[in-house]
């Protein structure tokens, strides 16, 4: 079932920086949103057109798009429409619409009970692809939420079900605070195979306990071949207690490329994109493949 290739969606400039506590200036987001296109990346979340008053660090979106859009696919986000009406004063194709399971999670993230949040954004749904626009839902707590515990897998797909009907292209479906384990990866994307063949499904996995390579595994044995990924695992979301970062792009295209399934992504060139971000950090990003690059770097130079 293993496929041979995989496609790694981006979500540093997006996932990874919105829980960023500097304010990284905008000409560095460029610059890092460029050396991951360098690198190989061809889907990429850029930014996002949520409310700059929730999220400040998100509040240049319309300057990253003039500078970042290119032939390959970026999506933005948006949390509504008033972030579908900014999205169309730009020439962005690609939006992402994002809702949880949870309906706590919902009302903490964008402010609204699921019922509500779900009207809106289907409604957006039908509108974007009228206008040609290729639309993607993101649906948070899919597994667990860190206000209401484990989700019931028919909840999950019932919110898929939405979107879908709604006629979305695609589905990344997360593990908001990384508490999923292989099997549940495997069980819930199997089920989301079969309920919606015709839907492009992507596994977002945040890395909190160390086990979203496993889960990743456990997708790829299921037929998946989509992969949120942020590069130096940055990320997490301000509004899930215990959200910590994405699945490092590094480690997953370290251990795609070593089974044979291509990504296209250069390792060497996605490290200076992470060199290139890391001093606007209040952090510095020590996955397990970045702390050994440095080390034999280091060594080389030596
Ligand atoms: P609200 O305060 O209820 O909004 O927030 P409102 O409709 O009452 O409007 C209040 C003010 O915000 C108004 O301005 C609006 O114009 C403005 P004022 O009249 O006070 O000057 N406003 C906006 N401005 C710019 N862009 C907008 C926008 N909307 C309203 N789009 C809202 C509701 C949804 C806006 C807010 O809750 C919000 O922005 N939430 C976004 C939260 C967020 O960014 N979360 C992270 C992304 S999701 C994620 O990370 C999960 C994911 O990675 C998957 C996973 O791991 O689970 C995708
Ligand atoms: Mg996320």
């Amino acid at each position: 079932m293993i496929p041979d290739h995989a496609t790694i969606i981006e979500v540093g400039p997006r996932d990874g920086l919105q829980n960023e506590f500097n304010y990284v200036p905008t000409d560095n987001k460029v610059s890092f949103i460029k050396g991951l296109k360098e690198a190989g990346v061809r889907e990429m979340e850029l930014t996002s057109f949520v409310s700059p008053k929730w999220v400040p660090q998100m509040k240049d979106a319309k300057e990253i798009v003039a500078s970042c859009l290119d032939e390959s696919r970026n999506f933005v986000l948006a949390p509504n429409r008033k972030g579908i009406e900014r999205v169309k004063e730009t020439s962005v194709s690609a939006v992402a619409l994002f809702a949880g399971v949870s309906n706590s999670f919902n009302k903490k993230n964008s402010n609204k009970e699921t019922d509500q949040l779900l009207e809106e954004l289907t409604v957006l749904v039908d509108e974007l692809k009228q206008d040609g626009y290729f639309v993607r839902a993101c649906i948070s707590t899919a597994f667990y939420c860190p206000y209401e515990g484990k989700m019931a897998l028919n909840d999950t797909l019932a919110i898929c079900r939405k979107f879908v009907d709604a006629g979305v292209d695609e589905l990344s479906v997360a593990d908001t605070i990384g508490m999923a384990t292989p099997r549940e990866a495997y069980f819930v994307f199997d089920t989301l195979k079969k309920e919606f063949p015709n839907t492009l499904l992507t596994a977002h996995f945040h890395d909190t306990r160390g086990m979203a390579l496993a889960n990743i595994y456990a997708c790829l044995t299921a037929g998946i071949s989509r992969f949120d990924t942020s590069a130096g695992g940055l990320g997490g979301c301000p509004f899930a207690k215990g959200a910590t970062g994405n699945v490092a792009t590094e480690s997953v295209v370290y251990m795609l490329e070593r089974m044979g399934v291509e990504t296209g992504i250069d390792l060497d060139k996605l490290m200076t994109a992470v060199d290139d971000i890391e001093p606007h950090l209040s952090r510095s990003i020590d996955t397990p493949y970045r702390t050994l690059y440095k080390k034999e770097i280091s060594a080389k130079s030596n």
